[in-house]
């Protein structure tokens, strides 16, 4: 007779029902967050697990280990247990290039002749798998008779930290392994694998990071590392952490079973067998070169993968063979990381200097000790502006991350907080511009501070590398350097200058001989034939770009006519397409100015002063958003007045509120609620910034 104080134990049919719903739910995970192919809807799959759940508050006997209800739910801990890995985790010799990789090889060849033997009887060297390289951390997830049991840091690699609850709570961690029906589970099993965030969760996590008020990741590297070392499992379940599994590191087998696959390529498709998440992206190859190929074909194809990935693995498929081969330190000869040029890399941040943008904008830019990053040494980098440096928290004195990728201008990406002394400096943004001493100010809604100067001396050589550049006047030879050393030696203060300069100024300057002299004056020369639209683009006005530059040019004809409507009447400026309040606006404050006036008569005594001859008003310029009107709400990716200058340039206009008339609602980030509503009432359409750039676009051609 039971007695009443203990629980009901649960009658096998339920028991069998908890069984059933375990071995359900583990499969559907296993479909979604491996094989990211699910077969039921979230809603039941979460009816399910409710069940579960349901089941085991009733009867808590029932709850098993690999029950999938129990991801999180280890308390926080104080701090992590040290654990002994069954095999030294080893790391990988790296090679920069394919002469690196054929070295490998060929030290492979002498070695294995010198120590094992003829090589006929080794088996084939030439037999490769290739794998990418994920730049995670590595993992080791132990199970024990087909139930995780286990998973560590790789430390040292001879002794870890126990981040089992954490790994729990990754969704494609196996907490079972999957009943197939040829395997039968090891006694014990220890694989390797790396654990990463995708860059699109890197950035959401970072977005979120940012709405609490916390501070970001520089990569996704460190984002996930974080994830990992959490002391509270429960906050590491909320940061997207993923695996991928590449390695056996240790195979007790069951009872009467064999062992483990004794080549990698069976390795691969024995752990996806397991139920591991494995990438798909492994190849077997014969032929080194071929090999070689193919980790090559990923340096362009890097950028299209959802996380990233810092080179290409070449294994030799034969575990056996590579096992005897050995290892020089902790690099296993058998294998050879082919490393892809660097897109960051750490270094000390010296100190912050200011340089001033052609529009006045001031850009903070860090002094770095010297670092190679992408095959060139840097020693600066901007820093954005000071709210970045606010938020990321960047001191002077700090190791910083810094970044560099294709076109992209390096930056800093963030500080290492890990390596900081307590002798960091905090960065102060300035309040006085450093090259005029006028007080900056911050224009609304923009995070950029401004020299409001607008004949600040710390514009000039933006302005002339401006002026001289690809987009504008088209002057072949002057590049930024070259400007600078023209400033420098005094001799030009504005862009007029450059027209006056003669073979016995250049001949004095460092690096100037007769030929490139003559040169450069010839292309000085024939840029006073440039189009009106150009010199418009190359004076700098802000807020227009080529295609309001072209939209002025056409309707006066010449720089006087522009200035003398635009600063008689600024209104009939709108009245162009392609031009909208905000550039007409900006046109007929420069247009006002005494300093443009002056710049253009110079301009005009040098022989500047193109004309072209005026379409009628009822000629409009046909810009893709001509004729429409746009509504912005939220914070998009550059400041709203720009984007509004942008719109404007394509022929749309940009107004406050949203009405009938609104052809499309522009949605930022932290919308305002009553133009949502608005656009809601009145069927307007909503779309993105990325949607709205590429209408501009596709409409264009
Ligand atoms: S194999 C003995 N394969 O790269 C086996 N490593 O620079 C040595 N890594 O510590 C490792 N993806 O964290 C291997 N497909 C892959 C990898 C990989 C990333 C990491 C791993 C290792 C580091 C070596």
């Amino acid at each position: 007779m039971p007695k009443n104080a203990a629980p009901a134990s649960a009658p096998s049919s339920v028991a069998e029902r908890a069984a059933r719903l375990r071995a359900e739910i583990n499969e559907h995970n296993y479909r979604y967050h491996v094989l990211d192919a699910p077969i039921i809807s979230d809603a039941e799959f979460d009816a399910l697990l409710n069940e579960l759940r349901e089941i085991e508050s009733r009867y808590p006997e029932l709850i098993t280990p690999d029950s999938p209800t129990q991801r999180v739910g280890a308390p926080a801990a104080e701090g992590f247990a040290k654990v002994r890995h069954p095999q030294p985790i080893l790391s990988l010799g790296n090679a920069f290039d394919a002469a690196g990789v054929r070295a490998w090889r060929e030290r492979l060849g002498k070695y294995a002749e010198q120590n094992l033997g003829s090589l006929e009887a080794l088996g084939s060297l030439d037999d490769y798998v290739v794998e990418p390289k994920i730049d995670g951390l590595t993992v080791v997830l132990t199970y024990e008779n087909g139930v995780f049991v286990q998973g560590a840091t790789r430390g040292d690699g001879l002794v870890g930290e126990d981040i089992t609850a954490n790994l729990r709570t990754v969704k494609s961690v196996p907490l079972a392994l999957r009943k197939t029906d040829v395997a039968t589970f090891p006694a014990r099993l220890s694989v390797r694998g790396e654990a990463f965030m995708t860059i699109a969760d890197f950035e959401r996590l970072n977005e979120a990071q940012l709405a609490a008020g916390e501070r970001t990741f520089a990569n996704p590297r460190n984002a996930a590392a974080g994830a990992l070392r959490q002391l509270d499992p429960s906050l590491t379940a909320k940061r997207p952490l993923r695996l991928l599994c590449y390695a056996i590191v240790d195979f007790v087998p069951a009872e009467g079973d064999g062992l483990a696959p004794r080549t990698q390529w069976h390795t691969l498709a024995y752990l996806r067998k397991l139920g591991f998440p494995v990438t798909d992206m492994a190849r077997r190859f014969d032929d080194l070169e071929a090999a070689i190929a193919y980790c090559v074909s990923y340096v362009e194809r890097r950028d299209d993968l959802p996380f990233e990935i810092d080179g290409m693995v070449i294994k030799l498929n034969d575990l056996t063979l590579s096992q005897r081969l050995g290892y020089v330190g902790k690099d296993p000869r058998g294998a050879i990381a082919f490393k892809f040029p660097a897109r960051e890399a750490t270094t000390l941040l010296k100190d912050v200097n200011v340089t001033i943008g052609r529009t006045g904008n001031i850009v903070p830019n860090a002094v770095l000790e010297p670092v190679h990053v992408g095959g060139i040494t840097i020693t600066s980098a901007t820093l954005h502006n000071y709210d970045d440096i606010a938020r990321k928290d960047i001191r002077i004195g700090d190791r910083v991350i810094v970044k560099r990728a294709g076109d992209v201008i390096p930056y800093v990406a963030g500080p290492l907080i890990s390596a900081r002394t307590g002798h960091e400096r905090v960065i102060t943004p300035p309040t006085e511009c450093p090259y005029c001493g006028t007080s900056l100010v911050r224009r609304e809604g923009e995070v950029a501070l401004y020299c409001p100067n607008a004949d600040c001396p710390g514009r000039l050589d933006r302005a002339i590398s401006h002026f001289v550049g690809s987009g504008a006047m088209d002057i072949e030879g002057l590049g930024e350097k070259i400007v600078a050393q023209l400033i420098e030696a005094g001799l030009i203060a504005d862009v007029a200058d450059l027209y006056a300069l003669k073979k016995e100024d250049l001949l004095g300057l460092e690096k100037f001989a007769e030929r490139k002299a003559q040169k450069l004056l010839e292309a000085i020369e024939a840029s006073k034939r440039q189009p009106l639209t150009r010199l418009i683009v190359g004076l700098g006005i802000r807020h227009v770009g080529e295609m309001a530059a072209r939209a002025l040019a056409e309707r006066f004809g010449s720089l006087d006519a522009l200035i003398e409507a635009a600063s008689a009447s600024p209104e009939t400026l709108q009245d162009i397409e392609g031009v909208g309040p905000v550039i007409a606006e900006s046109v007929s404050q420069w247009a006002r100015r005494d300093s443009t006036r002056a710049l253009v008569e110079k301009l005009k005594r040098a022989g500047v002063n193109p004309k072209q001859e005026v379409r009628s008003m009822t000629a409009r310029a046909e810009g893709p958003f001509a004729g429409r009107v746009f509504v912005i709400t939220g914070t998009l990716s550059q400041p709203r007045e720009a984007i509004a200058a942008w719109i404007e340039a394509q022929g749309g206009k940009v107004t406050d509120s949203v009405s009938r008339n609104t052809a499309y609602l522009v949605v930022g980030d932290a919308p305002g609620a009553s133009k949502i509503n608005k656009a809601r009432q009145l069927g307007v359409p909503m779309i993105g910034e990325e949607e709205l750039k590429r209408l501009g676009s596709a409409n264009q051609s």
